[in-house]
């Protein structure tokens, strides 16, 4: 960590100076690496990792294993940022002996500076103890990709009051266990921009609107590299897919035409 590194008290100064936060995910070296250097602020993790790297079409079949190998390669690469690891499907959910268990892997093993978490209430007992041990937490609500199968899908979530209301709390609940930030998906604009002003914490939104304290992304839809489907609220700033996939033909018929390697 540099004097310049952001941390986790250093999200809420943000917020209370009034200066928007930008998270971005990263999956390796690479990308850990160029997302610090373009000044990010949070570099998180994030369990997306199982659909746009590894193939899946949910998240639920990532595993610790799989967080912990791809965070050590991103803090390899990220000198600046607050490195954020996703936990996976079930690592927290169990009882919060297990929660802070696996959330110390992350830490100790791989370089993690926070972890995230998904839920609201069910999971505050896991968050104060992980906050507790000294680990920042960062929550997660709205449309929480690891529920998918109780939603029916990734559809956003608080269009209902009693949906709007359950979040409005869980928001609370989740400031007291003591997170340093909450991300919001998919959930109305008006919805997140409220909760905003009722934290002192901040509000990183996806898919919920321009109100929220910060944005976050996933890297592959920011520059075209999953092809599955792009989430229509997301913003695609390059098309990384296209110049791979020009630059590997290019490479393929030099190879077959014999262009490729010259003789000098
Ligand atoms: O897994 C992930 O990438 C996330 C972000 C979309 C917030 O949880």
């Amino acid at each position: 960590m540099t004097s310049k590194s952001v941390t986790a008290p250093e999200l809420t100064a943000m917020k209370a100076r009034g200066e928007k936060i930008s998270m971005l995910t990263a999956y390796d070296y690479p990308s850990g690496r160029l997302a610090d250097e373009a000044g990010v602020d949070v570099v998180l993790v994030g369990d997306s990792l199982g659909m746009v790297v590894l193939g899946y079409e949910t998240t639920l079949q990532v595993t610790m294993e799989d967080i912990v190998r791809h965070t050590a390669a991103v803090s390899r690469g990220v000198r600046r940022a607050l490195i954020a690891a996703d936990m996976p499907f079930l690592s927290y959910q169990i009882n919060a002996e297990e929660a802070l268990r696996n959330a110390g892997r992350l830490v100790v093993e791989a370089g993690a500076q926070a972890v995230k978490l998904e839920g609201g209430e069910r999971t505050a007992e896991a968050i104060t103890k992980i906050v507790e041990a000294g680990i920042p937490v960062i929550g997660h609500l709205g449309m929480t990709p690891q529920s998918v199968n109780v939603f029916g899908g990734f559809k956003e979530q608080g269009k209902d009051e009693w949906q709007a209301d359950r979040i409005r709390r869980d928001a609370l609940v989740l400031q007291d266990a003591g997170v340093c930030c909450i991300v919001l998906e998919k959930i109305p604009p008006a919805l997140a921009g409220e909760i905003t002003k009722s934290l002192d914490i901040p509000t990183i939104g996806i898919g919920a609107g321009p109100d929220c304290d910060g944005q976050v992304l996933v890297m592959h839809d920011v520059i075209g590299l999953f092809d599955k489907f792009t989430p229509p609220f997301a913003k695609q700033y390059a098309d990384l897919g296209q110049v791979m996939l020009d630059a590997f033909k290019a490479y393929n018929s030099e190879v077959k035409s014999g262009k490729f390697p010259g003789r000098g």
